[in-house]
């Protein structure tokens, strides 16, 4: 039987993870929004597009939750993205309401599914996910480190010349500037890069990746959609393929990396359970001072959430 993944919030993300999705064709997609005619008006293109890239899902748009009843999979991009000045903490609690509203929905309809969170502020709003869908914890996880990771391998190419695909990289963390490019767990090659780039031009990159959404924003006026949305898409397909890959993504740490009570950013194994794994990294010294004011910086906005 083909499986089932519900998309809610069918704006610039959710629709190109939809997209991503029905390409694949090993599922059918149910679109969610709360704008009159627009996630039916995008489902139905998704689907005539189907007939030239050749692939058959059954993409549904709608304004309520029906159609999603059973899904395996709930992708969760509803919410305002950031405009220009703004941080992604800035959003939080326009976006816990609207979290907490479309989770409630969800899950009623499909209480065994797992919860893939991408609104931001991201780490703030797996907690809202957790707490208003009352699921165990590994069946909530939030999509930031698969794009921030991206973002870095994306810029190591392109300062060394080499193709995306020889790049091995790590981004661990919060899902915002504190974010932590984990340079001894990045390779090119299998070569260290610490061994292709001097200390000041590593830097440069990771600054540039702590700040790589800002820089979209500041250049589109709004946060990006195209690598966000692969990105939630290739966690759906671990989760949906049963892959077991191995993905930075955010996950509730009860004492993992000396961290308790908190999503973060950190490795696990993903599968058709969700997270089935809390993958362990040796951290130098300095990647650890990083994580712990990264986590420090997020507790500080999960603490403003009326629900936790
Ligand atoms: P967008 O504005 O294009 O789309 C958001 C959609 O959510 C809109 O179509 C809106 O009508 C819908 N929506 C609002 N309230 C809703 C509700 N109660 N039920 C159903 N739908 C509702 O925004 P975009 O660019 O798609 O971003 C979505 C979210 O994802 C933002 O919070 C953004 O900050 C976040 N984001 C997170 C990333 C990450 O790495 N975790 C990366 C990029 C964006």
């Amino acid at each position: 039987m083909r499986k089932k993944i519900t998309v809610v919030g069918a704006g610039n993300v959710g629709a190109t993870c939809a997209q991503e999705l029905a390409r694949r064709d090993y599922a059918d997609v149910v679109l969610v929004d709360v704008i009159p005619n627009m996630p039916q008006g995008k489902a139905l293109d998704l689907n005539q597009a189907g007939a030239v890239l050749g692939y058959e899902p059954k993409v549904v748009g709608t304004n309520g939750y029906d159609e999603t009843e059973g899904s395996d999979v709930v992708v969760i991009t509803a919410g305002k993205p950031r405009a220009p000045g703004m941080s992604r903490d800035d959003l939080v609690t326009t976006n816990e309401a609207i979290v907490g509203s479309v989770t409630r929905e969800a899950v009623r309809r499909s209480p065994q599914a797992v919860l893939v969170v991408v609104s931001n502020p991201l780490d703030a709003m797996c907690h809202v996910a957790k707490a208003t869908s009352r699921f165990p914890k590994r069946r909530v996880v939030g999509m930031a480190g698969i794009l921030d990771t991206a973002r870095f391998a994306a810029f190591v190419s392109q300062e060394l010349g080499v193709s995306v695909r020889e790049v091995t990289a790590m981004v661990l963390g919060g899902h915002g500037d504190q974010m932590v490019p984990v340079v001894s767990a990045t390779s090119v090659g299998g070569v260290p890069l610490t061994d292709l780039l001097s200390a000041a031009r590593i830097r440069k990159l990771v600054d540039r990746t702590r700040f790589g959404g800002g820089e979209i924003v500041q250049l589109l006026g709004t946060s990006a959609w195209y690598a966000p949305g692969a990105a939630a898409a290739q966690m759906v397909d671990a989760i949906c393929l049963d892959q077991k890959r191995v993905l930075p993504c955010t996950a509730y740490l009860e004492g993992e990396y000396g961290i308790d009570g908190l999503y973060m950013g950190v490795p696990v194994k993903l599968g058709a359970g969700g997270v089935e794994e809390i993958v362990r990294l040796k951290l130098s010294a300095d990647e650890k001072r990083m994580l712990r004011a990264s986590a420090a910086a997020v507790r500080e906005v999960v603490g403003v959430l009326k629900r936790r």
